[in-house]
This record gives C-alpha cells, sequence and structure tokens, in this order.
C-alpha cells in the first residue's frame, strides 16, 4: 500500500494477530501492535509525513548524525529520504527470519546526497517481526569507497504510554550521561529507576543490553535489548518543549517517552570495505 503522498508502506503481520507498519520514507517503523490490536509506538496527531519532512513517531533512524553533534541537519539525514526496497540482501545471521515476516530495505547516497556527506555507503535494514510479536531492527552499514568514515546512529523510537507520570525506565541506574540540557556535559545517574517529572534529554553512554521501560497504568513492560549499541538515549520534551514543537501536541508528551538503542558518544569508524552491524530488538509484555 501506500500513504498519502504516495510513499509506499510494507506491513508484517505474525501468526499471533501481531502487526508492524513500515515506510520506506526513512525506513521508518510507524506501527506496532500487539496481539489486541493496541498501539504499542507513539505517532503524533501532529506527524508531518510529507517527504522530507522527518515523521514525528515510530522509530526514526538518525544517521549519520544524532542531534546537532556535527555539520548536517539534525539527526542526520537518513530520517528524511526515500529508501528503496532491498530484494537481494546478502546473508544475514538471523534465527527469527525463517517465516519470512520481515522487509529489508536499502539507502545508499546519490551524488547529490554526495555533496553534503562524500561518503559511500549501503545502509541495509531489516525489520522483523518475531512469532512472539518482538520488533527487530538490523541494521547493516557498509564502507563501499575508498575512504574512511564515522557515524553515529540512533534508534529513536517513540513509546506509546498511558501517563508520562506513569513511567518508570530501568537499567540506567548509576551510568554516566551526556545531559542534552546541560550543554552536553557529563554527570553520573544518582538514583534508582528512572521516572519523570520535567523535561528530559540525555545519552546514556556504555548502557546495559537490555533496559525496561514500565507503564503502571497500563501494566506493561517494554524490554529493549541492543547489541552493537553501547549508549541510550532517554527524551522527553515536556509541556514547554512540546508546545514549540509544531508537529507534536501541546499535551502530547504525556503519550510518549523515547529510549533509543544508540552509537553516540564513540562515533563507529569504518575502513573502505568493511561492515558495521547493529540489532535492536523491542518486546512489550504483560507486566506481573
Ligand atoms: C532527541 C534529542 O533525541 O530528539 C532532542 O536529544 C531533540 O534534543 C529530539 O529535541 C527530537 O528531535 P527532532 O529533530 O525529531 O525534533
Amino acid at each position: 500500500t501506500k500513504d498519502k503522498n504516495g510513499v509506499d508502506l510494507v506491513t508484517l503481520q505474525n501468526p499471533r494477530g501481531f502487526s508492524a507498519q513500515v515506510s520506506l520514507h526513512g525506513g521508518q517503523v510507524l506501527s506496532w501492535k500487539n496481539e489486541r490490536g493496541e498501539e504499542l509506538l507513539f505517532r503524533s496527531s501532529k506527524a508531518n509525513s510529507k517527504p522530507p519532512a522527518a515523521v514525528r513517531g515510530g522509530i526514526p533512524i538518525c544517521f549519520p548524525q544524532f542531534g546537532n553533534r556535527g555539520s548536517l541537519e539534525q539527526h542526520g539525514f537518513a530520517r528524511n529520504k526515500i529508501w528503496e526496497i532491498d530484494n537481494d540482501p546478502p546473508p544475514l545471521h538471523c534465527k527469527d527470519c525463517d517465516r519470512k515476516a520481515f522487509i529489508d530495505m536499502l539507502l545508499k547516497p546519490s551524488e547529490e546526497d554526495m555533496k553534503i556527506w562524500p561518503h559511500r555507503y549501503e545502509f541495509r535494514l531489516r525489520v522483523l517481526l518475531t512469532s512472539d510479536g518482538a520488533l527487530k531492527l538490523i541494521s547493516r552499514i557498509r564502507n563501499i569507497g575508498s575512504k574512511v568514515f564515522s557515524f553515529s546512529i540512533a534508534y529513536h523510537t517513540y513509546f506509546s504510554v498511558s501517563d508520562i507520570s506513569e513511567v518508570r525506565v530501568e537499567g540506567l541506574e548509576t551510568l554516566d550521561y551526556l545531559d542534552n540540557l546541560h550543554h552536553k556535559e557529563r554527570f553520573t545517574e544518582q538514583g534508582d529507576a528512572l521516572t519523570f517529572e520535567t523535561e528530559v534529554d540525555r545519552v546514556y553512554v556504555g548502557s546495559p543490553h537490555i533496559i525496561g521501560v514500565f507503564d503502571h497504568e497500563k501494566k506493561r513492560t517494554f524490554l529493549i535489548r541492543k547489541e552493537g549499541l553501547p549508549d541510550a538515549v532517554v527524551w522527553n520534551p515536556w509541556e514547554k518543549k512540546a508546545k514549540a514543537i509544531t508537529d507534536m501536541g501541546d499535551e502530547e508528551y504525556r503519550q510518549t517517552i523515547c529510549v533509543d538503542g544508540a552509537a553516540i558518544e564513540k562515533p563507529i569508524s569504518l575502513k573502505p570495505g568493511e561492515e558495521w552491524t547493529g540489532r535492536l530488538e523491542l518486546s512489550a509484555l504483560p507486566s506481573i
């Protein structure tokens, strides 16, 4: 199917009734629903889906830059581009891929793109819905040029939550973080699990492979598992910032928390011919 701007959308389904929707605009997951049809990702009612706008919600991919940490546009360009379907991807070790509930996408620079970021790469992204209903995003980025380049990446995941005041994030206690609200200065997390009562915009460095997002009201736990992605971003704009964001409703900050698997603090460097792989797996479980 196509969206109203003519962009291809692909729907993935599993036998248990989970589904996901992926757009070639940004290679972005726009929707992920459980077996009861409940949406697990937030998307703003004001989201602008007309390329090259970045879509506010789902899982935009920030590449090759995170935020404004470089000379490119905010969060890099991958989320603004139209990706191709990759019909013949190189073999990938993937234990859940036998049922074919996945899509392979590819982003390569055009000559025009090379003027903005002069590096030849192939970015392959597989989005997969497992038989349990977990969502996997596997990225492979290869340097097909003749000089070294480096990049940052984040899977900017907007989880859907009942109310931000009911949310707790576990797994980041005692870690160091770079605070975007304090000139990216480094602090150490002191408290227990993270709860939210004001704007938060942080990059937790060297975070564990598994992070939990607990929603007390919905009695739902999201588990984020990641490989090759040492950092974790936690972002909620809160009231004042949300009002300033044109493609987000004034009160919508309450319905989401962004927790991203990412590689930001130490950019990934690829020599000619080298390939990097990063894996993110999201699951949504009823809390006990
Ligand atoms: C976060 C950044 O990850 O993304 C924030 O750390 C930023 O600083 C936010 O405001 C949203 O970015 P954008 O470009 O999608 O509005």
